[in-house]
């Protein structure tokens, strides 16, 4: 019998993924680039955005000279945006620390932003060679599914398990390969909706042979998470709409955002008049729409006004609203802006 590793890699070479545009490259810079791209976002989309951040910013240097607007310009629509400033952070940390050269220690890859351990391991594999493993979150439910783990895979102790068996599954030999074999396997095959008779690993699959494949893994499990509450006005002056450039720290740092207040006694016309010093009259009040991250609801009441003014300060600014499409926005923001043409 085959090892598992084996019976990937002989898989790889007729059904895994061989033309994605990082395959063509061993430069850890371009590797580093795909995975953070790819850390919470689908292949199918990345491919555009990763050519034009390699076209853009072929080197660690372009990368880090390059001015934050820029790299965050380019990043726009993919989400995540802390991984375009952790990449753009990363490259400076590389140009000052590390004499400007990728490292090949894993644990010094560990130091540079938006590297975990995971990424790590995928960076050491495709361009060092080196024997480490990768857990994401394919790669997760392949493991629960094969080896019929019923836990939730984020717990602690399931996670040291799964790394545990993710060690001991490398192969010798072709560690690249078998690499890319597993993220190729969780994203065509053993997906959310699996194909389990193309699987090469359908024979010793525990999952599969006690017909449990659809029961794992198992979701995260639902947790109470605190709700908070903000108030935001869209104001409009003829075409253009009045933004925030929020502060470095935080869920939407760096990103374009809609001025915002706590407290919803305070009248809203006159909040503007005071914030901004010019007048706004109300076209439509108190819309709501809620948005939930990992940590807690973010609940958020809006209303749209109009003003003839066309004043700003930092960090507000006035931006076309033909130009929200390649904005850097919060997915949410995003979505209350676009309903606005
Ligand atoms: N997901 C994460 N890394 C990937 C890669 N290198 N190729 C395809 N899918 C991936």
């Amino acid at each position: 019998m085959k090892s598992l590793a084996n019976q990937l890699i002989t898989w790889h070479a007729k059904s895994g993924r061989h033309h994605l545009p990082w395959q063509k490259s061993k430069d850890p810079y371009a590797v580093w680039v795909s995975e953070i791209m790819l850390q919470q976002t689908q292949v199918a989309t990345v491919i555009d955005y990763y050519q034009r951040f390699m076209k853009k910013f072929p080197t660690i240097k372009a990368l880090a000279n390059a001015d934050e607007e820029e790299v965050m310009r380019l990043w726009s629509g993919l989400g995540y945006y802390r991984r375009a400033r952790f990449l753009h952070e990363g490259a400076q940390m590389i140009m000052h620390d590390m004499q400007g050269i990728f490292p090949s220690d894993f644990e010094m890859m560990m130091k540079i932003p938006g590297i975990g351990r995971s990424t790590a391991g995928a960076i050491a594999a495709f361009s060092f060679n080196q024997r480490k493993a990768i857990l994401d979150g394919n790669v997760k439910r392949i493991f629960a599914r094969y080896f019929l783990i019923t836990e939730w895979t984020g717990l602690p102790n399931i996670e040291k398990k799964l790394w545990a068996y993710a060690e001991s599954l490398l192969p010798k030999k072709a560690i690249a390969i078998y690499t890319q074999a597993l993220m190729d396997l969780g994203a065509t095959v053993c997906n959310k909706k699996p194909l389990c008779p193309l699987c090469p690993l359908k024979k010793t699959c525990v999952a599969f042979l006690k017909n449990k494949v659809h029961a794992v893994p198992l979701p995260r499990p639902k947790k109470n998470i605190p709700t908070q509450s903000i108030y935001m006005v869209i104001i409009k002056n003829y075409e253009e709409v009045l933004l925030e450039k929020r502060p470095h720290q935080g869920i939407w740092g760096g990103l374009w955002s809609l001025p915002q207040y706590e407290n919803k006694t305070i009248n809203t016309g006159n909040w503007v008049k005071k914030k901004f010093g010019f007048d706004a009259v109300m076209i439509k009040k108190n819309l709501h729409i809620t948005t939930t991250f990992t940590h807690f609801k973010l609940n958020i009441t809006y209303s749209i006004l109009e003003t003839k003014s066309q004043r700003s300060t930092q960090p507000y600014t006035w931006i076309p609203l033909e130009d929200l499409e390649g904005a850097a926005l919060p997915a949410v923001i995003r979505k209350i802006l676009l309903k606005l043409k």
